[in-house]
């Protein structure tokens, strides 16, 4: 028999790539999204739609009576912004939504493992000099951040105490097709737009702020990983935690520069005042994935960005036509 995968949020932007990678690998997915961002033709042919909040009680019951042997929850209210502006809203989906799904894996009592998509852009701040390993002290700047982190110390408590089989992937910042301007590698779908348009791609500060930029489809694979590898058990929060990057810090100066290059564009740089509190340097490590996963980033930047162009640009032509 297949084995089964439960992908929430697979209507999304990353979703709708892990959903895609455990389909072309057999797996019987099922996809759990309430449509608030995502779209249902993101969705994989042949996987069952469930068009739920993580937050009910019909969520809960899917999760408990689905006999999953993974689950990789990627559900959660993504805007960093958002979550600035009403941080109970954003608590909410990502901690209390995220809960209701840990609390229906318990009920279950199946061998489930439970792959949590977390951040390594928004848990680390400041504090250390990236590339930054996932033992290093964490310092959430924002809401999202905090709800993120706070979600792997509940998950260290259910695999204590419940024996829950839990993971956490630290994203860095993903790219690629289908995404959004509102995840934590915004930047991007705004450049191909504004790329698209022929006008000027805005600059915050010098454009020396780094950031470490992640293909969707490496992610993908990355969750596919995750959830095939024996691991040993949980002891403490970080040691079922991978970053998922690419180590490589790239600023935004030289990112604008490769996308005008691989799209072909004219587009000026400008420059706008610095953004008051935005993060200067962000990147990961990535030894811990490699060594324990047997994953690496295979998409380089500049490959990675002309896909993520090309798909804007058919968008933009289907749009049109
Ligand atoms: N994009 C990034 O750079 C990045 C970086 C680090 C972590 N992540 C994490 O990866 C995951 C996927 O992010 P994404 O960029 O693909 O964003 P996305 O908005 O495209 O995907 C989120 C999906 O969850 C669904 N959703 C939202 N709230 C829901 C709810 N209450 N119930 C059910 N479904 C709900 C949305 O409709 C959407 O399809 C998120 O957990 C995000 O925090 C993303």
């Amino acid at each position: 028999m297949a084995r089964r995968a439960l992908i929430t949020g697979g209507a999304g932007f990353i979703g709708s790539h892990v959903a895609g990678r455990f389909a072309a690998n057999g797996y019987d997915v099922t996809v759990l999204d309430n449509l608030s961002s995502g779209k249902r033709e993101q969705v994989p042919a042949g996987a069952t739609f469930h068009h739920l909040d993580i937050t009910s009680p019909d969520a809960a019951a899917l999760v408990r009576d689905g006999r999953f042997d993974v689950i990789c929850h990627l559900a959660a209210q993504i805007d960093v912004r958002k979550s600035v502006a009403d941080p109970a809203f954003d608590a909410k989906t990502n901690i209390v939504g995220t809960l209701n799904l840990l609390e229906a894996v318990r009920a279950s009592g199946a061998r489930t493992r439970f792959i949590f998509s977390s951040t390594g852009g928004a848990i680390y701040g400041d504090l250390v000099e990236p590339p930054t390993s996932e033992t290093a002290p964490k310092d959430p700047q924002s809401p999202y951040g905090t709800a993120k982190l706070s979600v792997e110390y509940y998950m260290g408590y259910y695999a204590r105490i419940h024996g829950l089989d839990t993971v956490a992937l630290r994203y860095s910042n993903v790219y690629g097709p289908r995404q959004d301007p509102h995840g934590e590698a915004g930047v991007v779908a705004i450049f191909c737009g504004r790329l698209l348009d022929g006008a000027p791609l805005t600059v915050f500060g010098d454009g020396r702020q780094t950031r470490d930029y992640v293909y969707a489809g490496d992610v993908a694979r990355a969750n596919f990983l995750a959830a095939t590898v024996d691991l040993p058990p949980a002891t403490g929060v970080d040691s079922r935690a991978f970053n998922i990057g690419t180590g490589i810090e790239t600023d935004v100066l030289t990112l604008a520069n490769m996308l005008r290059k691989v799209s072909g564009g004219e587009s000026a740089v400008t420059h706008a005042p610095p953004r008051p509190g935005e993060q200067l340097r962000s990147a990961v490590a990535i030894d811990k994935a490699a060594r324990v996963l047997g994953w690496r980033p295979e998409v380089t930047l500049e490959q990675g960005l002309r896909e993520t162009y090309q798909w804007f640009a058919a968008q933009r032509e289907e749009a049109g036509a």
